[in-house]
């Protein structure tokens, strides 16, 4: 491979996106872009201000305010709180606006793996591979459940199901860049695989991509 290649992996909830992008980071020794983090932080930022999540204005504001760097170890951003709120600011454009233009920054030169629910088909879309991750619910259920804290653990299964079939429908309904497929993604289910196997997996069509100026390409 000739050159710092752009990865994105896009898909729903609990499908394995965060697990395999940060591997492939390590393993490529590229940058790791969680995307999902991005709108946790600034979901949470809102929460902590006391600011009407209904209000569009003042969540632009708060977004456009917001200096971003790449450093998420709040843990506070995985709450269930948070989750649960993440939809009003994902679905505002202006907010979103502000996430695209510090998300191509970050990316625009590769050597970068991100994942979200519009890497592929928004931010990235001359992405080099587009990966979609998906999963049955109950499984991606069961995954979220051991990402939880002890106390947060006892959540009944069926209510964390319910959870991310409904963030699915926020996800995939919402107007403004919904979850999808891009038309050249590469779509893999990893229900029924291991993290080796979905690694494995996607270092094979990463391996198959033709180094720029190969195969035809015009140089
Ligand atoms: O990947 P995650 O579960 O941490 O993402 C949390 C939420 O953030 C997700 O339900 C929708 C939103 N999100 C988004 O709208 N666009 C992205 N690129 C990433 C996340």
């Amino acid at each position: 491979m000739k050159h710092r290649l752009i990865i994105t992996i896009d898909g729903p909830a609990g499908a394995g996106k965060t697990t395999m992008a940060r591997l492939l980071a390590v393993k490529l020794d590229y940058l790791y872009l969680d995307t999902g983090a991005m709108y946790r932080a600034i979901t949470l930022k809102a929460m902590n201000m006391g600011l009407d999540l209904n209000d569009e204005k003042a969540l632009v504001k708060l977004a456009r305010d917001t200096k971003m760097r790449l450093n998420f170890k709040s843990k506070k951003i995985r709450s269930r709180e948070v989750t649960a709120n993440v939809h009003y600011l994902a679905g505002i454009l202006g907010v979103r606006e502000v996430m695209w233009r510090f998300q191509r920054k970050i990316g625009e030169k590769g050597g970068i793996v991100a994942d979200g629910r519009d890497m592929g088909t928004v931010v990235f879309p001359m992405a080099d591979i587009k990966f979609y991750l998906e999963a049955k619910s109950t499984e991606r259920a069961k995954r979220r459940q051991k990402d939880f804290s002890q106390l947060e653990r006892k959540v009944i299964l069926k209510d964390l199901e319910k959870e991310i079939l409904a963030r699915d429908r926020k996800d995939k309904g919402r107007k403004i860049a919904p979850l999808k497929k891009a038309k050249d993604s590469i779509v893999i289910d990893t229900t029924a695989l291991s993290i080796p196997q979905v690694l494995g997996a996607m270092f094979r069509v990463i391996a198959s991509l033709p180094a720029k100026g190969e195969a035809g390409e015009a140089v």
